[in-house]
């Protein structure tokens, strides 16, 4: 009689008070009464369990971005939705983590994250990702017969309506994947893709390699007390690149008998390069990351990206159309968009990051080298 009784005031107490809370750690629905220090399982129905968090944090030693953080707090914050475009390992998804976690409080409802795989050469469809919300916003109807897109769709947007939740599509593939997934009015909405997504109204950031001294900075927060001119002469090796950084920094402060120097002067050798940055330990290969792109050109586009591994600096597109045989630059357009190549507006003109330079220039060699095996054959 005194437990149902005590179960029973805990509740009323849980319901009525602000110090009461919801959980469902471990799959169950608890209310906790934090006055008497007491957790008592109780059946809530599932919809009263809102609050959705699936935002991993960023990384603690996350640098700079300052200018583009500024961007995408500003959008988010005028209920607009945004765009953060770039090359894969530039660092969209941990900037849009850091927003998200630097708004949190203005979401408590429900921070979303989606992963749409749009590296893959199969994107996720966008009715799974629909249905995985669903399952996480506790939306599904109970009889879960099949839905179709649009079914599936309505329930999303009727699950979010009125809701102050923030929804972040990552790895976007493309705008077909990503309509169905666009929230309703008054959500928040951050998109990255490698490649710009044209959706209507969506503000844009471009990101790039981090600025030398950010670079510099991730670099030694991970490997410590390292000769700053060793230091920054690895951090230019990986083209300033977040992803190809971290990578060489982790490598070096987790293997004590590698020597920096000599790590720096073996980095130096071009067609070693891409595999002495990759580091399985922290999934940091950047020639993985590339070849998700790679992947994604058809022949034609793919032995354009070879020759042009041949412009060591810039180019502009009549000599790009001239050597690599491009009818009015259509490969190389589709590159840019691809994150590829990047095209600079001012200059009228095209370049390849380092690292994908020599990535494409690795395969120009390895494809010479099956035609050799062919030719030979
Ligand atoms: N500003 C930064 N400070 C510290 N680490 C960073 C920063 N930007 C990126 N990184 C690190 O670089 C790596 C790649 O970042 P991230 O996964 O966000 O790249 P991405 O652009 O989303 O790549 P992809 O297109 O493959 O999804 C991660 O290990 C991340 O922690
Ligand atoms: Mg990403």
């Amino acid at each position: 009689m005194n437990a149902l009784r005590k179960l029973w005031m805990a509740l009323i107490s849980v319901l009525e008070r602000s110090t009461g809370g919801v959980s469902t750690r471990g799959g169950n629905v608890s209310a906790y009464n934090l006055v008497g220090n007491d957790q008592i399982n109780v059946f809530l129905s599932p919809m009263q369990a809102t609050a959705i968090y699936q935002l991993p944090a960023p990384v603690a030693d996350f640098v700079g971005r300052e200018g583009e953080i500024a961007v995408v707090l500003k959008a988010v914050q005028a209920g607009k939705p945004i765009g953060i475009f770039g090359l894969g390992g530039f660092g969209k998804t941990e900037l849009a983590r850091v927003v998200a976690s630097r708004l949190a409080g203005n979401f408590p409802d429900a921070q979303l994250l989606i992963s749409l795989q749009g590296g893959l050469k199969e994107p996720r469809r966008a009715e799974d990702a629909l249905l995985n919300c669903l399952v996480a916003l506790r939306a599904l109807p109970p009889e879960r017969n099949i839905l179709n897109i649009r079914e599936l769709q309505q329930l999303y947007l009727g699950a979010l309506k009125g809701k102050r939740a923030l929804v972040l599509l990552d790895d976007a593939a493309n705008l077909k994947q990503v309509g169905p997934l666009l929230p309703p009015a008054g959500c928040a909405l951050i998109i990255t893709a490698r490649s710009p997504i044209a959706v209507p109204g969506l503000e844009r950031v471009l990101l790039d390699s981090l600025p030398q001294q950010e670079a510099l900075q991730l670099f030694e927060s991970i490997a410590k007390d390292i000769d700053r001119d060793i230091a920054n002469q690895i951090c230019s090796l990986c083209g300033f690149l977040p992803l190809a950084v971290r990578a060489c920094a982790t490598r070096l402060a987790y293997t004590p008998d590698l020597d920096p120097r000599e790590y720096a002067t073996r980095l130096e050798e071009e067609n070693n390069r891409l595999t002495l940055i990759a580091n399985p330990d922290i999934g940091g290969n950047i020639e993985a990351v590339l070849d998700s792109s790679y992947q994604l050109l058809n022949h034609v586009e793919s032995t354009i990206f070879k020759r042009l591994a041949v412009f060591q600096g810039s180019w502009d597109s009549a000599a790009e159309e001239h050597i690599c045989e491009d009818h009015s630059h259509q490969a190389l357009t589709h590159l840019v968009k691809l994150s590829l190549v990047t095209f600079d507006k001012n200059q009228a003109r095209y370049r390849f990051h380092d690292l994908v330079r020599l990535y494409a220039s690795k395969k120009l060699d390895s494809s010479e080298l099956d035609g050799q095996g062919q030719r030979t054959a």
